[in-house]
């Protein structure tokens, strides 16, 4: 079986949901204290082993190049000035790993930036890690489903249990139990009305795929909100194969939506190094004014 050894971030998509910032500014440039959102989800794939990466962009997502690129003037600058750490943390980032862009020309769904991807993936299994979905975890989210697909073949969706009032906004998934966290799925749905749910259990941010997912996206019709969704591709290949849901651990943050910007931003405050005493301080007095 090959190994998992390419990884496809899509990062094409309009953010409407965090108007108007994302009106001119990609949502994954969003900073997390110093660090953009994307510069997370890469070093997910990178310590989850992954040496390819491929980044959907589409229009005005150059911010995202230019942060993985080398900046020699400004290397220049904190070489002169004797900034090694602040050099080498920036030139830690354009050495990453290979990371690769191609344009999503209209933001048609998730589904159709992922078949932008395919002359980069060719034959071989790949895994997607969604550019608004933070995970932080021990062992990198990306690389517990990778261990998974290691042992079954089948595709590997990143799951978690989600409210019920809440599920409309995500996939429903049909699991049964294997052992521990891991299930397979035969069937799945995105944005299910409420006679529509599987289970409570949901696709959040992370998959494994195979290749075979890329014919089955090329006739894929657009979906909910008239968009080519990935759930549709991955339904037919639950129902005719099978797929594996592992539930992964690790906590979510939804980059995608106002309150998760805010949550990232204050918990990674308080975890780092430089700000977190001062900020721990500051967030008790306004705690008790609240
Ligand atoms: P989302 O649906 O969360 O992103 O897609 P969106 O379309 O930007 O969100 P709203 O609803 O308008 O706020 C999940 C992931 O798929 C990417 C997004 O960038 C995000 O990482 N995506 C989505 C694309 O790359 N292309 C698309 O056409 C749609």
């Amino acid at each position: 079986m090959m190994r998992v050894k390419k990884a496809v971030i899509p990062a094409a998509g309009l953010g409407t949901r965090v108007l108007p910032i994302t009106k001119s500014l990609p949502k994954e440039m969003l900073p997390i204290v110093d660090k953009p959102a994307i510069q997370y989800i890469v070093e997910e794939a990178v310590s989850s082993g992954i040496k390819d990466i491929l980044i959907i962009t589409g229009r005005g997502k150059e911010l995202i190049e230019n942060h993985f690129d080398k900046n020699p003037e400004l290397e220049i600058r904190l070489n002169r000035t004797n900034k090694q750490d602040a050099l080498k943390e920036i030139l830690g980032i354009s050495n990453l790993s290979n990371i690769y862009f191609v344009r999503q020309k209209e933001a048609l769904g998730l589904g159709h930036a992922i078949l932008c991807a395919r002359s980069f993936v060719g034959e071989e299994p790949f895994a997607v890690l969604y550019a608004d979905d933070i995970i932080l975890s021990e062992k990198p989210a990306c690389k517990q489903l990778i261990d998974v697909y290691n042992e079954f073949g089948l595709g590997v969706l990143g799951v978690n249990k989600v409210s019920k009032s809440s599920i409309s906004k995500y996939s429903s998934l049909k699991v049964d139990l294997i052992r521990d966290n891991i299930y397979s799925c035969s069937d799945m749905i995105e944005k299910p009305t409420e006679s529509q749910i599987l289970s409570l259990y949901s696709v959040l941010g992370r998959c494994v795929l195979n290749s075979d997912v890329f014919d089955i996206l090329e006739r894929t019709k657009p979906g909910v909100g008239e968009e080519i969704q990935l759930t549709d591709a991955m339904k037919i290949l639950a129902r005719d194969k099978g797929m594996i849901a592992v539930d992964f651990v690790g906590k979510r943050y939804d980059m995608g939506s106002k309150l998760g910007i805010m949550q990232a931003s204050v918990e990674a405050a308080l975890s780092h190094s430089e700000v977190k005493e001062d900020f721990k301080n500051y967030l008790k007095q306004l705690c008790r004014k609240l």
